[in-house]
């Protein structure tokens, strides 16, 4: 797995082991991680910040007021910046300071002032290792959520041989990959998304104003959570997102046939397709003349998706439907979650400007037998996210 777009801050601390730390940056760098040094002034007695600099390719933070470096990029901005913070090496000093909550240098400034996860790769004497305050830091910082990493065992650089010593960069390298794979779910997720498309003639068609961003973000904030996801789609502009099984559509008769034969080996559905109610009932060969003033289109019902797959009596997933709804949001959703046997619908006010088709932000309700809950106005991504813990949770619990 690369690196690509990961940032990473590594935070090196005062302690001979200091010396490796060039080859962690090398490594992750040669997976197209984006690393920023930050040195505390003990690690600069054993390291200099210029190698940093010149193996990172980015300058080294090493103070807290220090003006030039603010100007370029900030205490604040660096903690913000991250995408996980390593102190490697890590002493027991720095350890003590970080699960005091001391904020008296650069390093341990960011350590508060990030949102982002904390790896701790302690390194030091084995004594200082096994002494009771160090083992009570380390527990009390693992307690708070902070990943503590090593340390191995052997023989020391004072002489000593047991437990303290820095894992190999290598080591260290991989646990940050590990970090950044997606944890894997064992569950298989179908989603419909996007509009379909009815054809007239051989140039025209019938279709709706559905960008597919909803389904798309459910698909990515499904993925993100470690399950697998196909995703069937109708004529969108769209990126595929990550890791996703993309199947690409046209008509609702195509979406049909698609989905009811992914639905069986999948666990939950997910049907955010805006799916034509309807097909002209016959689709001529060639392209219609406009010879006369009017014109009729007789139309005939395409297949409900969501409802077929429902129906399945073998090998049936969990099934989610959508609700778009101009009015009576609750009753019309209601009436669908029962009419079509769903497990779950997410409703939406699509008359509210700013919210729902072709639109950056959403606001939905989910509505299942016993209950509802509403998940306020926020962008699809994020929107996406909380519906998919959600339905995962409603999963789970019917199992
Ligand atoms: O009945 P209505 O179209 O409002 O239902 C909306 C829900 O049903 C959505 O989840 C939509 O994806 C799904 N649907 C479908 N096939 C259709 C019509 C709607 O899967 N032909």
């Amino acid at each position: 797995m690369t690196l690509e777009n990961k940032k990473v801050v590594l935070g090196i601390t005062g302690g001979i082991a200091a010396y490796k730390c060039p080859e962690i940056v090398r490594r992750l760098k040669d997976l197209n991680c984006d690393v920023r040094v930050v040195m505390t002034s003990g690690a600069k007695e054993f390291i200099t910040p210029l190698t940093l600099q010149a193996v990172s390719g980015n300058p080294v933070s090493d103070s807290l007021l220090d003006p030039a470096a603010e100007a370029s990029m900030g205490h604040i901005e660096l903690a913000k910046w991250a995408d996980l913070v390593v102190i490697a090496p890590a002493t027991a000093d720095v350890i003590a300071k970080i699960n005091a909550g001391m904020a008296n240098d650069l390093l341990t400034t960011i350590c508060l002032a990030t949102d982002a996860p904390i790896a701790i790769v302690p390194a030091m004497n084995q004594q200082m290792y096994a002494a009771k305050t160090t083992q009570r830091n380390l527990t009390s910082l693992r307690n708070i959520g902070m990943h503590i990493w090593g340390p191995a065992s052997g023989e020391q650089a004072c002489g000593d041989i047991g437990k303290g010593r820095l894992l190999e960069p290598m080591q260290i390298v991989e646990l940050i990959q590990a970090h950044f794979t997606p944890k894997s779910l064992d569950l298989n997720i179908l989603i419909t998304a996007g509009p379909t498309r009815e054809a007239i003639d051989p140039v025209r068609y019938i279709s709706n104003h559905s960008s597919g961003k909803m389904g798309f973000a459910i698909a990515q904030a499904a993925q993100q959570i470690g399950a697998n996801v196909t995703l069937i789609s109708g004529p969108v502009s769209l990126a595929t997102p990550h890791n996703t099984k993309r199947l690409d559509v046209v008509s609702a008769s195509d979406m049909h046939e698609q989905a009811m034969a992914q639905a069986p080996s999948h666990d939950i559905f997910i049907a955010c397709a805006a799916v034509a109610d309807y097909r002209p009932s016959n689709v001529s060969d060639q392209k219609i003349k406009k010879n006369d003033d009017d014109m009729t289109v007789t139309m005939i019902k395409n297949p409900d998706i969501l409802a077929d797959v429902s129906a399945l009596t073998a090998n049936r997933p969990f099934c989610v439907g959508f609700a778009a709804e101009t009015q009576d949001v609750e009753t019309y959703a209601r009436g669908k979650l029962t009419r079509k046997k769903l497990d779950m619908i997410a409703a939406n006010n699509v008359s509210i400007a700013g919210q729902g088709f072709n639109s950056d932000d959403n606001a939905l309700t989910l509505y299942w037998k016993q209950g509802k809950l509403d998940l306020p106005l926020a962008d699809k991504q994020e929107l996406a996210k909380q519906l998919v813990v959600e339905i995962i949770k409603h999963y789970n619990h019917a199992q």
